[in-house]
Parts: structure tokens; sequence; C-alpha cells
């Protein structure tokens, strides 16, 4: 990442922070909270103790030699970011934040989400804390992601369920800052990805550099070289820029895999980069690619994978994608599906729908690269929380029967 744009929070015409007048206070302060860790080399060290001792890292690099062996090209490894905390990339963001907010003396945090990943790793840091915590979401998240919205309800947070708008990601974010506008002196807004007005995309982006520091050590030690091309998937684009941070200044191939819901020639996809719906705007606080209509109204966006399902991009990564530095890819619903179910046989792994992108495009490579060659597929998390919407699409009987009795059993009980 280049500094001297970063520290203007720009990078080449993309980023930046347009927020009300409102905002600048806390603005203000955020910026100067991050300048301060930076600075601090304790800052980081204190970081790597918590996620050594909270969530499991340095997650491991696994060699997939089933699938190695299948596709009879590069060796596959895979960067095992489900073994996190909470089952995500996620964590590693939200516990930096969390020490962040320590050291600013706040006592409240708020957090958008839409998947709820981001919600629950949220309300997780705050218990851990001790902070108060309120998760913006919206409404039609909340009915799509019950089972996280009840873990967030357990684990202390208020969720409150977003009625504007497409009732989804984005008005949940316009939603909590609204909250932070008339909370900011005792509320600490953490922002769930690498987009937003800076300082969000650089500052979530160094606390995902774990990721990078990481697989680069562990592939050199097991591989003895440096892969030919790392893979990830794409939302705000948070554990993407995380892994590929750890190759930047390397001859290293750096895919990222966005969302291409039923096609990327259909107007049911979050293509981005890759997609012909895509322009430059600002909205949000930042300007970046978005899918938006030619009067800028933000288009309705599809994934089977609801962290996919977003209608901005990292201006980091549109950057990156705009110089040649990354490539992006999209992967269909039902090539995701394909490449779950060929995980989940051939090496014991169930990997999150988001993260499946992933793999769609790196196996669609690996065929055709030498045996001598790596890759590294970034896995940013668990499928287990994509238990309804995969055996749905699997049309799975025996799944769907447990659900009929199970709501019989509900109803009969509260005398439905
Ligand atoms: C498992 C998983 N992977 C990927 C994403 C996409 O986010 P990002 O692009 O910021 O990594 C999400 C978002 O909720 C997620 O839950």
């Amino acid at each position: 990442m280049n500094q001297t744009q970063a520290k203007k929070g720009y990078f080449g015409n993309w980023g930046g922070a347009f927020i009300p007048e409102v905002l600048h206070q806390p603005f203000f302060q955020l910026n100067e909270a991050y300048r301060k860790i930076r600075a601090d080399e304790s800052f980081w060290q204190e970081y790597v103790d918590l996620m050594a001792n909270y969530s499991c890292r340095p997650t491991p690099l696994t060699f997939a030699e089933n699938l190695s062996n299948h596709f009879g090209g590069a060796r596959i490894y895979i960067k095992r970011e489900d073994l996190n905390h909470t089952g995500a990339h996620k964590a590693n963001n939200v516990m930096g934040q969390g020490l962040l907010v320590k050291r600013m003396g706040k006592k409240r945090v708020i957090a958008e989400t839409g998947a709820g990943q981001h919600g629950v790793a949220t309300a997780t840091m705050a218990a851990r804390f001790g902070f108060d915590c309120t998760i913006y979401m919206g409404e039609e998240d909340v009915a799509r992601q019950r089972p996280n919205v009840f873990w967030m309800e357990k684990l202390g947070a208020t969720v409150v369920p977003v009625t504007d708008g497409a009732r989804t990601l984005k008005d949940a974010i316009n939603e909590a800052f609204r909250d932070w506008v008339t909370s900011m002196d005792e509320t600490h807004y953490v922002f769930g990805t690498v987009c937003g007005p800076h300082p969000f995309p650089e500052m979530v982006a160094w606390f995902q550099s774990i990721i990078g520091r990481e697989a680069r050590d562990q592939i050199l030690a097991r591989h003895k070289a440096l892969p030919a091309a790392v893979y990830a998937c794409v939302g705000g684009g948070s554990n993407a820029l995380g892994i590929f941070q750890g190759f930047m200044d390397d001859d290293v191939r750096l895919v990222g895999v966005e969302a291409g819901g039923k096609g990327t020639d259909t107007d049911q996809h979050a293509s981005r980069m890759t997609g012909t719906r895509a322009s430059a705007g600002v909205a949000q606080g930042y300007r970046t690619m978005f899918l938006q209509d030619d009067d800028g109204q933000m288009l309705d966006t599809h994934s089977i994978a609801a962290g996919l399902d977003y209608v901005g991009i990292s201006p980091i990564l549109a950057e990156m994608g705009e110089s040649g530095r990354v490539d992006f890819a999209a992967a269909t619903d039902d090539e995701v599906l394909k490449a779950l179910e060929l995980t989940m046989r051939a090496e014991g792994i169930i990997p999150a729908l988001e993260s499946s992108h992933a793999f769609v495009q790196a196996f669609k490579d690996a065929p055709n690269m030498g045996r001598d060659e790596a890759i590294i597929i970034n896995m940013s998390g668990r499928g287990d929380k994509d238990i309804f919407t995969i055996a749905h699409a699997f049309d799975d009987p025996s799944w769907k029967k447990f659900i009929i009795d199970r709501a019989d059993g509900y109803r009969k009980s509260s005398g439905g």
C-alpha cells in the first residue's frame, strides 16, 4: 500500500473521507488514536498475543493433498481463517479495534452487520472487554440470519433491525452512522471491512495483515518458495487485503473473486470489478466502484453468500484492480456449491459460502499450472453457519423433514 496516498486516505482516485460536519470530531479522534497505535510497536505485540491466546493464531496453512492430486496441477494450500474464534477472519479486525477502544477509554461499541458474522464477532469482543454493544442489521438480514441474531443477543448485544431502504447491509451502515452522530463521546463505531471513510479502510487492512504475514512465513517454510498465486473472495475486501498484503511486493499473482450470483450478465450478482453494472461514485463516506444506476441509486445485489452481498468494494482494491496488481474474477452460485461439495468430500473441510468463491477460481487455474508450483486459497470462514442455505440448495430431504418436525414441535408446545 502506498503510504503517501494512504495517509490522506486516498488510494489513487479512490477512498477519501466524505463525512458530514457533525462526524468530524469522532473521525479526528479516531485518526489520532490510530496514528498513535501505528507508531507504538508494543500495540502490535499486544494484539498478536491476544490473538494467540483468544483466537488460535497463527492459523494453520493446510496442504490440500487430495485436491492437489485431483486436479493434477499446482500444489494447493489453504489458509485456515475458519479456525479463528467465532469461525472467520472477522475476529482479527474486531479484536484489534477492541484494543484500540480500550486505549481510547470509550465504553460502548456499535457495528453494522450483513451476514451476522461481524455482528457476532463484535458482540464477542464487547463481552470480553466489558463494553456495551449495539448492532445494526437490516430487517431482511435479521430474518435470513436468525441464528447469528440469537448469538449476538445471548452474548449481551442489542440488535436493532433497520427498516429503511432495502433493509440490508448498506441501510444498516447508514443507521450506525446516525447513532454515532449522537453518541460519539462514549461510542466507537467498529466498522467491519476495508470500506467506509478514512481511516477505516487502512486501519482494518492493517489488522487483517496478520493473515498475510503468517501465510508468507508458512509457505516459505513448507514449499521453500513463494506461491505462484493467492486467491481470496471479495465482499468489502478485508480477508483479501489481509492475505494479499503478505505478497504485495512479490512476483505473486493476486486474485480476488467476487459474487457472480446468477451470472454477471444478469442483474442478480454483486460483482463490482468484473460485471458491467458498476461505476465510480461516492456513497457511505468514500469513493469507489459501486453497483448503481445512471442516477446514482444503489442497485439491489444478489449472492448465495450473504457476506459478499454488498454494493461497494474497498477503495484499496479498486486501486489495485485499476493498476492491474490484482486480477478479479467472479464465481456463480452454482459453481460455488460445486466447489464446496468437492472440498468437503476431498479434504473433510467445510468452507463458508463466501470462501468457496475463492476455491472456484483456484480450481479453474490449478490444473493449468506446474506440479512444482504452489497456490494459496484464503479460507475466510467455516461453512457451519451456512447450514440452512446449503441444505436448502442441495434440496436435502431429511433436513427438510427435520425442520418441519421441529416447527411442528414448537407449534404444539406453544399451543398453536
Ligand atoms: C466468512 C466470510 N468471508 C468473507 C466475507 C466478506 O468480507 P470481506 O470481503 O471484508 O472479507 C464475510 C463477510 O461477512 C464472511 O463472513
